[in-house]
């Protein structure tokens, strides 16, 4: 695909930092967002849409008064959600009026509200057929929301959507300031998405979670983590690792409840962190590998969870588990014989929050002999 660039655009030290990310591209430009010819504009609104301040304002002065007639029939907007109208005097085709959440601390659902209002914006571009769209970085002004932590959020819901879209192929992240450009740049930097294979970048992007939603995740993605787990590599073929799939939830009640016993917690301390579903790893002790073995299908379903937008952690104490008597009557209640040992937990679900960035990689870890 050509690179995705309009006369007219100001590009600070004339880099167009760009990516793609399935068949959408994502590019980040500092530039005043009223002067791109792309098919639709997003205006970080309020919800009157009666116009404002910052780019609201701009907005509304670039386009003349008859955005604001259009914006009064639309009886105002929800914050998280989008409208759309004609761009008037604008050189784009549409302006797409979202409405960003206020920035309380984090505790009030600002980054869900956040995230939607990516989401339904790109959704509402699709719809009338938008190939380019441009957003400004909604909420980081007078809203008052952290910005690096704005910018994760727009980039996560963009890469979210964009895969299911019919027409939006070009995706413009408009900085008003050099430092908004920054950080998105950082980010970008530090995903150093570009030409990777998804497999790598799956690797590298991974991270434990610890946090996550009680809802259930669809039956058919825990049924792909554990195959990819099982088809992980294996000391002489052997295949010497099982999976335990709890999703009952009394089970993991007495699981949660074990844990923490081993780990020496507290009742109320959940060592699954709310994860709704938990993977148990077991090795057949019978094989010399087992421990490795179940390591690795540890490590797949991870990687697996991570690539069907499931959060995931291991979680340990699986061994002390599995020599209980409890635990060991689970296993021949499900009819499995012969002596195993528990390996650890592949604790899944869908992810409540943003996602960790990875810590640095520590230096000194790779010795080459050539
Ligand atoms: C063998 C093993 C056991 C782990 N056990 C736990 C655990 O019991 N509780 C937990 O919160 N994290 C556990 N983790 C997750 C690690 O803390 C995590 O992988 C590490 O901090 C690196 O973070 P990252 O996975 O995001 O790169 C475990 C990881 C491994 C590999």
């Amino acid at each position: 695909m050509a690179p995705f660039k309009q006369p007219g655009f100001y590009c600070s030290q004339n880099i167009l930092k760009d990516f793609f990310y399935n068949k959408s591209m994502i590019q980040i430009i500092q530039a005043d967002i009223t002067t791109l010819r792309v098919d639709a504009i997003v205006n970080a609104a309020n919800q009157t849409l009666l116009g404002g301040g910052g780019v609201d304002g701009a907005i509304h002065r670039a386009a003349g008064p008859q955005l604001l007639e259009a914006c009064r029939n639309l009886g105002g907007c929800k914050t998280g959600e989008a409208k759309i109208t004609s761009a008037y005097r604008l050189p784009c085709k549409y302006v797409i009026h979202t409405v960003g959440p206020v920035w309380y601390g984090g505790q009030s659902g600002e980054e869900d509200a956040l995230k939607n209002c990516y989401m339904h914006a790109l959704q509402l571009a699709d719809d009338y057929r938008c190939a380019s769209v441009a957003f400004p970085c909604i909420s980081t002004g007078v809203y008052r929301f952290p910005k690096q932590r704005a910018a994760q959020i727009a980039l996560r819901a963009i890469r979210e959507v964009t895969p299911t879209l019919q027409n939006v192929q070009n995706v413009t992240l408009v900085c008003f300031s050099q430092e908004d450009e920054q950080i998105y740049n950082d980010l970008l930097n530090k995903k150093k998405g570009e030409g990777m294979n998804e497999i790598i970048k799956a690797m590298e992007q991974r991270r434990s979670i610890r946090q996550f939603k009680a809802e259930l995740p669809r039956k058919e993605d825990l049924a792909q983590i554990i195959e990819a787990g099982l088809y992980a590599a294996n000391g002489r073929g052997q295949q010497a690792a099982l999976v335990i799939a709890v999703t009952n939830k009394e089970l993991r009640e007495k699981l949660v409840k074990a844990n923490a016993e081993i780990g020496g917690w507290p009742d109320d301390f959940d060592p699954f962190y709310g994860a709704p579903a938990i993977l148990i790893v077991l090795g057949n002790k019978a094989c010399r590998t087992h421990l490795y073995d179940g390591s690795l299908v540890l490590g797949n379903m991870m990687l697996a969870a991570h690539s069907l937008g499931l959060g995931s952690i291991w979680i340990h104490r699986a061994k002390e588990e599995f020599e209980q008597e409890t635990w060991k009557k689970l296993l021949a209640d499900l009819g499995v014989t012969g002596e195993w040992e528990g390996i650890g937990h592949c604790a899944v679900g869908y992810i409540d929050g943003t996602a960790p960035q990875a810590a640095p990689r520590k230096d000194g870890r790779v010795f080459w002999v050539e």
